[in-house]
This record gives C-alpha cells, structure tokens and sequence, in this order.
C-alpha cells in the first residue's frame, strides 16, 4: 500500500516536471565525458535509463551512438520522441517492475540520478537487473545524490521511505 502511494506519487511528480520540452533547452552537461572510451567503444546501442528531459540522451546522440531512452514518466517519453527523432528506441517502465530487456542486451547502461529513490532492498534488485542485461565486463555509468548534500539537501527523500 505505501509502495503503490510511493510509486503514484512519483509518477505524478515527474510527469509534472516533464510536461514540454523543446530540444534548444534541454542542456548537455559535461559529466559524461570523463568516460567517452567507454562509450566510444560500445558497439551495441546505449541503455538511457531513466532519461527524464534527455540531457544524456543528447550527449550520446551527439557523440553518433545508438540510444534507447526509458523513464516511467510518459511525459518524459513524450518529449523524447518529439524532440530526439534520431533515438533508436524509447521504452516507458517502471524500474520497480523489473528491466524489460533481454540478458546481455548492452555494454553500457547510463543511469543519471534514478537510482537514489528506493530502499536497499528495491535497489539491489534494480542493480542485479541491469547486471543481467550488461554482457560480462559491461559497464554501468550511474550518478546519485549524496545523503550528506549540505548545499541543496539532496539526498532526503521527497515522498518518504517505505
Ligand atoms: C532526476 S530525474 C533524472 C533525469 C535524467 N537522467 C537527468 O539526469 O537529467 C529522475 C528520472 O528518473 C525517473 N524515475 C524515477 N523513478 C523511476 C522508476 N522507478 N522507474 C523508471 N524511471 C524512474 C523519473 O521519472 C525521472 O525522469
């Protein structure tokens, strides 16, 4: 009962946050290019996970790689396909429900701040998924908030913990 309140809430959240988006204002930022040899060398298309507006999805389409952009938020899904015609492929799930991709699907998995929004144990299983659809030696490119955020407070959950 409190996870499906968890997962309802968040889904109105960010659908909220990603009602429109124009591709001139979605903004690329730099955090990715520290493992361009990674991505450069991925000969299979690049897993976006939870894309959200696309920043990342941008950087790797602009870098000439093949893409396939997932969020649960439709919005989010929406704009991606308005704004990024060159995607290879969107999908629209939600984490919690498992990762709809076949083993050893990729040799690169991004996940840019949606991987700090569960409990351990929903965490652990969303991370055994994506080692599943990684071949062996693939690799998984994550950022999260810190819990110790001082600045913006980050880190604190917005809808509480279940
Ligand atoms: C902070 S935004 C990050 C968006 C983008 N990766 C970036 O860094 O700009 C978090 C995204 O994760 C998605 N997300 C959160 N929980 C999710 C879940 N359980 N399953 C799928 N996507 C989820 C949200 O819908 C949102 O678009």
């Amino acid at each position: 009962m409190i996870q499906q309140e968890y997962r309802q809430n968040s889904l109105d959240y960010w659908n909220n946050v990603h009602k429109e988006y124009n591709r001139e204002t979605i903004k690329v930022d730099d955090w990715l290019e520290r493992f361009d040899s990674i991505i450069d060398n991925s000969s299979k298309p690049i897993l976006d996970l939870g894309c959200g507006g696309g920043n990342d999805t941008l950087y790797l389409i602009t870098k000439g790689k093949q893409v396939i952009s997932c969020d649960q938020s439709e919005n989010a899904i929406k704009n991606i396909i308005k704004n990024f015609p060159e995607v290879k492929e969107t999908r629209c799930f939600n984490m919690l429900d498992g990762i709809p991709f076949e083993d050893d699907s990729f040799e690169v998995v991004i996940a840019d701040l949606c991987l700090h929004y569960f409990n351990d144990g929903d965490t652990r299983s969303i991370i055994s998924d994506i080692h599943r659809i990684l071949v062996p030696g693939g690799h998984l490119i994550l950022r999260v908030n810190s819990i110790n955020d001082v600045n913006h407070g980050a880190g604190r959950s917005q809808w509480g913990r279940f």
